[in-house]
């Protein structure tokens, strides 16, 4: 009920909506709407009452539940089921469970904090309360295992082009799907899958964003930023959630055309940080320097050498 009410009160442009109205619309009683009203001013929502006008919505808080998100969602499948935690290990760790349950493909976990945040290759993903965005979506989709890592790249473009919106700042990718602002990491994803013999049971596509953070540890403070740090913005972590899913779902259904991503490819180059520098290819058995020269078809980085061209599909890469 929060959601639809919620959803009202956002959409009503500035006007005062009448409880009549509220009531009438979502099938309750006035003294539902009245305590839902009440209950929402109670998590932050400042919303005016006027005798015979109705109630009108003044400000909104910076919280990440599902109400505050659901009440954002336009339609699409991502993001019509939100599962909220305030405070839980991981949401890719729960998604998976939730996934394996049987929840539908574009159903969002979203917590307000992690207490075991996992990053790529085993690291911790740092996860505090009340600034960061930290979900996760199910996909349960019918391509090629093959296909998986190519999610994580649209996932990056997501972030990336919801940030520009919102923020009106540049937001780079440092391949695969690290986004930087100037030369920060504010976002990390994880694309972890699950699979039998050649069939996929699920993907679950972990994004964490630093939104507000105030600062950063000593140690991390010259490679990680939040977009406040790097921006000096404070934005409400609900409305970008919003756009990530939705230019999530805009970039997964072009994907699904070709199973590839020529589709985007372009659009990808042009928001990557490598682009024409020298990269340092981590590889574990020969690491090597070249000049990053955009993303294949499907998603390696072209990294020239000595005149010679090669893909490199996994290994972490450096800009110099
Ligand atoms: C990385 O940069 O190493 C990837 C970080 C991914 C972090 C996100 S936060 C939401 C989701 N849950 C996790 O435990 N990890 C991902």
């Amino acid at each position: 009920m929060k959601t639809a009410i919620l959803r009202m009160l956002r959409n009503s442009n500035e006007n005062y909506i009448s409880g009549q109205k509220l009531s009438e619309q979502l099938q309750v009683s006035r003294t539902t709407v009245c305590n839902e009203v009440n209950s929402l001013r109670e998590y932050g929502y400042e919303i005016d009452a006027v005798s015979r006008k109705g109630y009108l919505l003044k400000t909104t808080p910076d919280i990440v539940n599902d109400f505050a998100v659901g009440s954002l969602i336009k339609g699409g499948e991502f993001g019509k089921t939100i599962v909220y935690k305030d405070d839980i290990p991981s949401t890719n760790t729960l998604a998976k469970e939730l996934a394996e349950k049987g929840y539908e493909h574009g159903t969002v976990v979203i917590a307000d904090t992690q207490s075991s945040g996992r990053g790529r290759r085993g690291r911790n993903f740092m996860s505090p309360k009340g600034v960061g965005i930290f979900m996760t979506v199910i996909l349960k989709p019918d391509f090629s295992p093959y296909c998986a890592p190519m999610l994580t790249l649209l996932a990056a473009l997501a972030v990336s082009d919801a940030i520009e919106e919102i923020v009106e700042v540049p937001a780079k990718i440092k391949w695969p799907n690290d986004i930087v602002i100037g030369n920060k990491k504010i976002c990390g994803i994880l694309t972890e899958m699950s699979i039998q013999s050649d069939y996929i049971n699920n993907i679950v596509v972990g994004i964490g964003i630093n939104v507000n953070n105030p600062s950063f540890p000593e140690e991390l403070k010259n490679i990680a930023g939040s977009i406040f740090t790097e921006t000096n913005k404070k934005i409400n972590r609900d409305v970008l959630i919003e756009r990530v899913l939705f230019y999530f779902e805009k970039y997964y259904n072009i994907f699904l055309e070709t199973k590839d991503l020529s589709n985007v490819k372009v659009i990808y180059n042009q928001k990557l940080v490598n682009l024409d520098k020298e990269v340092k290819v981590l590889d574990p058995t020969e690491p090597y320097e070249g000049i990053a020269k955009g993303i294949t078809d499907n998603g390696e980085l072209i990294v020239e050498i000595n005149n010679q061209i090669r893909h490199v599909s996994s290994g972490e890469v450096s800009v110099r």
